[in-house]
């Protein structure tokens, strides 16, 4: 592994060091565990389920002595199930009661007290797909859009990801998203050269169209592959008659360094489905991670490209990047940025999608929300 980190300043995104988004920090089986504690754009966080199921996330600190509200798992009140009360969470140290809007809602032994400058902030969470997303904006402002959602993931047949949590890696997630537009690697690093190419940008959304044979499976596979935002990609992918849904998550811990999860939603032939289905299930998610993993391998050991060179028929990592960029400014500033990019991009030279290629489950897929 290189020692040769970027940030978000060397490659000129925006003024925030974070970007603007929805973000997978969980998956919402691990609350069954209890409340968690969570690091990410190099904050703390505490996130629990309340009594209603409603997920709650907060700043970790209490406002009283600075105690972390999910770490200390020792503390009485906590070992003893005491702490969460309702939707909300008491303080391992003196119980100090904080609502899911983060308002202190009382103090055991000051009867009505509570001091507005102990409140803590709470974030926009949303629990979709097996999912546990924050909104992060540097501005503090409340989402501008959807997260993402998969109408096929309530098919009766659908065979639901458990998520590969691929831990964090030392590269900037601005690379990591390069890959949307990168046309000449998918022949080189997954073995499935590109027949077909585009890239079409819609306010906060990019799509990449493409296919091509796909040499372990000889099969022809076509792909259409979006980001919502900066953090979520979902990918529905045909090959031989089979449709699957790729899932790949990142989310920035720290500058420079991102975190990432991956799954596979596919679909059985049985209802319910048969322990065969399930082995397939699995066998597809393990397929898809192994060849999502040569990308993971590059990025794991490349020092970063701070510049691309980018030659005359490459991807358009220029305009991706300037995509990229619109979540690192205001959501003003974002709207230019839209304006400057939407549209669709084709590689010079380079075959572009059919119309029926283009049309596959585009709308449905690339804008549902739940
Ligand atoms: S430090 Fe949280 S209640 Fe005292
Ligand atoms: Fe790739």
């Amino acid at each position: 592994m290189t020692d040769v980190k970027a940030k978000t300043a060397d490659y000129g995104l925006g003024p925030y060091t974070f970007p603007r988004g929805w973000f997978v920090i969980a998956e919402a089986s691990q609350l069954s565990e209890g409340p968690m504690a969570l690091n990410y754009f190099d904050k703390e966080f505490a996130l629990y389920r309340g009594e209603s199921g409603r997920v709650v996330l907060l700043d970790a600190y209490c406002k009283h002595m600075g105690t972390h509200l999910t770490k200390s798992v020792s503390a009485h009140v906590v070992a003893t199930n005491q702490n969460i009360v309702g939707d909300s969470i008491l303080c391992p140290y003196h119980a100090w009661q904080y609502g899911p809007d983060g308002q202190l809602e009382s103090i055991p032994y000051e009867p009505g007290l509570c001091p507005k400058s102990a409140n803590i902030k709470s974030y926009p969470v949303r629990e979709i797909m097996g999912l546990i997303l924050m909104w992060h904006d540097p501005e503090g402002g409340e989402p501008d859009f959807d997260p993402p959602f998969l109408p096929a993931w309530e098919k009766e047949n659908a065979v639901h990801w458990q998520l590969d949590h691929l831990g964090s890696i030392p590269i900037h997630q601005l690379e990591i998203l390069d890959n949307m537009t990168d046309v000449r690697h998918l022949g080189p690093t997954h073995g499935s050269p590109c027949e077909y190419f585009e890239n079409e940008y819609r306010d906060h959304v990019v799509i990449q169209r493409q296919g091509g044979t796909l040499a372990t499976y000889n099969a022809h596979l076509d792909t259409v592959t979006w980001y919502t935002g900066p953090g979520i990609l979902l990918s529905k992918q045909t090959y031989n008659d089979i449709t699957i849904f790729e899932l790949i998550v990142n989310t920035p811990i720290k500058d420079g360094y991102t975190q990432a999860w991956h799954g596979v939603l596919s679909f059985a032939n049985n209802i319910p489905p048969s322990t065969k289905d399930l082995v397939a299930a699995k066998q597809a998610q393990e397929a898809a991670l192994a060849a999502f993993s040569t990308d993971f391998e590059v990025w794991k050991h490349k020092i970063p490209a701070i510049k691309v060179l980018q030659t005359k028929r490459d991807g358009q990592f220029k305009t991706q990047r300037k995509w990229v960029s619109q979540f690192y400014m205001s959501a003003n500033d974002a709207k230019k940025i839209q304006e400057e990019v939407n549209g669709v991009h084709h590689i010079e030279d380079f075959p572009q999608p059919t119309s029926a290629a283009r049309d596959a489950g585009f709308e449905d897929d690339c804008f549902a929300t739940a």
